[in-house]
């Protein structure tokens, strides 16, 4: 048993965290978990509103509520939400800090979601986007909700790399985002989402020259349109400048790519399931605005301590230079950002998805 600032620990040295208080923890010295102490709870408390604090709709915009969004909703103006970003429990058996989510049928969780996109549709302007992530299952019943409210577009599926295996199955390891619009008006800034790869198979048109990627001291790179199919997410871990301990935090770079593709600087976001504030943070980072409403406080203080940071500290991790990369790809983008040859072939290079 060790001693550490009054408290008693008990230490395994192989472990990377400690428990040491309810809500404070010894990290190994390179964990880069956003937590927060509890010397700033009160001044954090302080960036978060509270049901009873709230009055008419304008004081929303860029504010955390802790509140069950249900409550919220009347204080959010009708047809103001451009973007509508849903991360709700999934349909599993899930506790979020004491909060349990119980798993239900395919059915009554659909009715559940049914419900919940019903009562955030009036708050969406004609022109609004709305994204709902779930996993594999999940996302039958997403799908039988939405298509009753919304005009489904398309599913996206991303490679949720980190998940234990299991003996008798198949080891889950996508998760699925439903894209759905309010009408066939909406935004999507394809160029805003180029995804950076590196050339395997590099060939060149009739005149030798490489046809639609660059060649440059490092290596060839083509950038390529997004599809529907995620391979360069990575769930935020504990060496990630991200990483919180919410135990379904959604990346930056994910939420910055619905973001980005789907809506406009100044445009307002709403993220009714706000947890860690990945969306908030997102928002601030790109110049959009958002409302997020998270039912814990834990996560809602959370969520403000990763704002304040928001505000000196801009990166979104595997987006650099306009374009998203490659997963692993972090000591390519800082060799490219120090290599002089490289930084000669930007300056030469004109076109917006290549480079710049
Ligand atoms: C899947 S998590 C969202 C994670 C989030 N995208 C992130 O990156 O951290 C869902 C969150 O919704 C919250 N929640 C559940 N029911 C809610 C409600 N009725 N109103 C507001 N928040 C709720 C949970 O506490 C949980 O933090």
């Amino acid at each position: 048993m060790h001693r550490f600032g009054g408290s008693s620990i008990v230490c395994f040295c192989n472990k990377i965290e400690l428990k040491l208080m309810k809500n404070e923890k010894i990290r190994a010295p390179r964990n880069r978990t956003v937590t927060v102490l509890n010397e700033e709870r009160a001044s954090l408390a302080r960036d978060v509103l509270r049901l009873s604090e709230l009055t008419e709709p304008q004081s929303l915009r860029n504010s955390i509520i802790n509140a069950d969004f249900t409550k919220v909703l009347s204080f959010v103006e009708n047809h103001s939400v451009d973007l509508l970003i849903l991360d709700p429990p999934y349909n599993l058996d899930k506790d979020f800090n004491g909060f349990k989510f119980l798993s239900q049928s395919d059915d009554d969780y659909s009715n559940y979601l049914t419900q919940v996109l019903a009562q955030l549709k009036p708050k969406l302007k004609r022109t609004a986007t709305v994204y709902i992530c779930g996993d594999w299952r999940t996302s039958i019943s997403i799908y039988a909700a939405a298509r009753k409210l919304f005009k489904v577009i398309n599913r996206i599926t991303w490679e949720r790399e980190k998940g234990r295996g299991a003996l008798r199955n198949w080891k889950n390891c996508s998760e699925d985002i439903l894209f759905c619009t309010m009408s066939n008006e909406y935004t999507f800034n394809l160029k805003d989402v180029m995804l950076r790869r590196r050339v395997v198979a590099p060939y060149k048109g009739v005149d030798g020259l490489p046809k639609d990627w660059k060649e440059t001291a490092i290596g060839n790179f083509r950038d390529t349109s997004p599809s529907n199919l995620w391979s360069d997410i990575t769930i935020p871990f504990w060496s990630m400048p991200e990483n919180t301990d919410h135990p379904t935090q959604k990346s930056e770079k994910l939420i910055a790519k619905l973001t980005l593709a789907s809506s406009n600087k100044g445009d307002l976001i709403l993220d009714p399931f706000l947890g860690s504030g990945t969306t908030a943070v997102v928002a601030k980072k790109l110049g959009r605005n958002f409302i997020g409403i998270e039912l814990l406080e834990e996560y809602c203080l959370i969520a403000a301590k990763r704002l304040r940071l928001a505000a000196t500290d801009t990166d979104i991790q595997g987006y650099a230079n306009g374009v998203f990369w490659e997963r692993n790809s972090l000591n390519l983008q800082r060799a490219i950002a120090e290599s002089a040859t490289v930084s000669e072939d930007l300056r030469a290079e004109p076109a917006p998805s290549l480079f710049d």
